[in-house]
């Protein structure tokens, strides 16, 4: 039996009791959705939007009683892909309240099943089933419900920036849901911002100004500090002095404050508090282990793209200045231009009169790429 096990997740949604903080979010998504409201939930890759929603719905469940449908709509490239998706959804329900669902997808004749072979394997069998019989009636699930057991579904669409290259779903899924004020409430859920204003901040679009915004932010030192401390104590480790320089690094960024986390204690012997050195060692592990990554998303920049987020990285006090710009090789009005795709896309952030990374790991890199000490 492995007894010594690292209790820093930084790969997958956390389960709902190691969630740090997000109280106020959980709280003001239930209301929200307690009164019919819908709910737009979005923050940067990896803020933990998954996390919370998995516990803002275990909540729902034990409190008031809803049915929790989490639907991941990740990659999803047309409506066949997106009827799998809300049946899987619904197979992961328990007890009676699956069985019901169950029944009513059986009663359609689709080849809807929350068993093993779904619609799925109907798509898979027979290509050019049309799958849009099957999603409208797993989109009336809802109805079919309260008529039959008077519950109310939670429904949320996680990243749902995606259904924007399936055609016409949002109008779709808009017919449906227009008529579920008394059955269902639903969250869509969304990393990437210029895409999520294309679906809901544009005028004409169906679901446009129909959802209440909710933004997650950074995590507090505060709450992340003693979280990291408890988890060194409970396996018989300190952080020390450590900690401090850690959250410097994370910067509030959950998944990094996470990662770092979990390499300073895999640098801690069992029984030890870390040093310094040991925290040195746990960043540039973690350099190393991200360095793919940020070479990768280097490869996807325009030129001018790069060129600012330098400009960010190294006169974080004044990109625009002409001193930063003269520095990188950029006129000021494709610096603006620069960055207003990188705020779109989640990489920066601007808020306080300040530019600033979303992933401060991002940052470093660019540092150590510029100083020639990246490898
Ligand atoms: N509130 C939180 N408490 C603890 N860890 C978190 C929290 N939010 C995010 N994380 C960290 O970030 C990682 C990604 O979380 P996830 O919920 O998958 O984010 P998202 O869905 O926004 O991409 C988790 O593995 C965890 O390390
Ligand atoms: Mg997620």
């Amino acid at each position: 039996m492995v007894t010594d096990l690292n209790p820093f997740v930084y790969s997958r949604p956390v389960s709902p009791v190691d969630v740090i903080d997000r109280e106020e979010e959980i709280l003001r998504l239930l209301a929200l959705a307690a009164g019919g409201h819908y709910v737009r939930l979005y923050g940067p890759r990896r803020y933990g939007k998954t996390s919370l929603l998995r516990k803002a719905l275990q909540r729902a469940e034990r409190s008031e009683g809803m049915v929790p449908v989490l639907v991941d709509l990740y990659g999803v490239l047309s409506l066949g892909d997106i009827a799998i998706r809300i049946e899987r959804a619904y197979a992961r329900l328990k007890g009676g309240i699956r069985r019901t669902i169950e029944g009513i997808l059986q009663t359609s004749g689709l080849g809807l099943s929350l068993g093993a072979y779904g619609i799925s394997v109907k798509l898979q069998l027979e290509p050019r089933t049309n799958p849009l019989p099957a999603l409208h009636a797993l989109l009336e699930v809802p109805l079919r419900l309260g008529e039959r057991k008077g519950l109310r579904v939670l429904i949320a669409f996680d990243e749902f920036q995606d259904v924007l290259k399936v055609e016409d779903f949002d109008k779709l899924l808009r017919s449906h849901i227009q008529h579920h004020g008394e059955v269902a409430s639903y969250v869509f859920c969304g990393s990437e911002p210029g895409m999520m204003r294309q679906l809901f901040d544009v005028k004409g679009r169906p679901l446009y100004g129909q959802a209440e915004p909710l933004r997650l932010g950074r995590l507090g030192d505060a709450d992340v500090a003693p979280y990291i401390d408890k988890r060194f104590r409970r396996t018989k480790r300190s952080a020390g002095e450590t900690v401090q320089p850690l959250l410097d690094a994370a910067a509030g960024h959950p998944q990094r404050a996470m990662l770092l986390a979990h390499r300073l204690w895999e640098e801690v012997p069992r029984g030890e508090e870390a040093t310094f050195d040991q925290w040195s060692a746990a960043l540039e592990q973690t350099k190393a282990q991200t360095a793919a990554e940020f070479e990768a998303l280097w490869k996807r920049l325009q030129g001018n793209e790069q060129r600012a987020l330098r400009a960010v990285a190294l006169f974080p006090d004044g990109p625009y200045a002409a001193r930063a710009l003269g520095a990188v090789g950029l006129r000021k009005s494709s610096a603006h231009y620069a960055v207003g795709t990188l705020i779109e896309r989640a990489e920066l952030e601007a808020g306080a009169g300040r530019l600033t990374f979303v992933d401060p790991l991002l940052e470093l890199w660019l540092r150590d790429v510029q100083a020639g000490l990246a490898t």
